[in-house]
């Protein structure tokens, strides 16, 4: 079976794209300003103007840019991704993570970072994926879900699974209490699978993600 290691490039530097309030970016840069990820956040990139990530990258003293998207609502278009590419390879980024970016990325994006592109994605998948995912667990009745590290690839949200926490679904639980609860789970996992990818503790054998620690 063919064995990826995902740590070849040394020194990791790390290229973080969302669209929203940026809590799993911030908890990776600091993770990293700690010395607990021995990695560094090289930019940021949010396809909205205004968002969260955005402002607490700069006052973490991080690069961060709006680039624009191009006119489609869930994807990039050609010359968005094409921007996106560059923007990133410029700053030395060799390893792409999504924290809440929410466009779906295609082959020619990553085909070009060839040491992986990982997400970070609400639910324990393979339930529930796509969008609100804490949403569809209420909705569905579910009495535990959580948040899964995955690697990107073509289809949406199924690439091999580096990691998951689990949530419990309480009764009383609303869509934004349940959703504050699996970031709180987010902010936990996140870090500790960049850092393990950094120290190269991770190797993909086939579609499974193996931990050697
Ligand atoms: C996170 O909960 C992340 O799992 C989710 O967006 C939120 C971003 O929060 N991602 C998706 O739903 C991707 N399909 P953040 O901006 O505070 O990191």
């Amino acid at each position: 079976m063919e064995e990826r290691q995902v740590n070849c490039a040394k020194p990791y530097r790390l290229g973080i794209l969302g669209s929203g309030k940026g809590s799993n970016c911030m908890a990776i840069a600091d993770a990293c300003a700690a010395g607990h990820i021995p990695a560094q956040v090289a930019l940021v990139i949010s396809d909205v103007p205004d968002a969260g990530i955005l402002f607490g990258s700069r006052e973490r003293g991080i690069k961060a840019v709006y680039i624009p998207p191009g006119p489609f609502r869930t994807k990039l278009d050609e010359t968005a991704e094409r921007s996106y590419v560059s923007a990133l390879k410029d700053a030395g980024v060799n390893l792409v993570l999504l924290a809440g970016f929410m466009r779906i990325l295609k082959g020619g994006f990553l085909r070009a970072f060839p040491q992986g592109v990982v997400n970070i994605h609400p639910a324990l998948l393979p339930t529930f994926p796509g969008l609100e995912s804490w949403k569809q667990a209420l909705d569905y009745g579910a009495k535990v879900t959580g948040c899964t590290v995955h690697f990107v690839d073509e289809g949406i949200d199924t690439g091999p699974i580096i990691a998951q926490e689990t949530v419990p679904v309480l009764p009383e639980d609303t869509a934004a209490s349940l959703h504050a609860r699996i970031q709180e789970a987010e902010r936990r996992v996140y870090p500790e699978v960049v850092g393990a990818l950094a120290r190269g503790e991770i190797c993909l054998q086939g579609r499974q993600a193996v931990w050697r620690k």
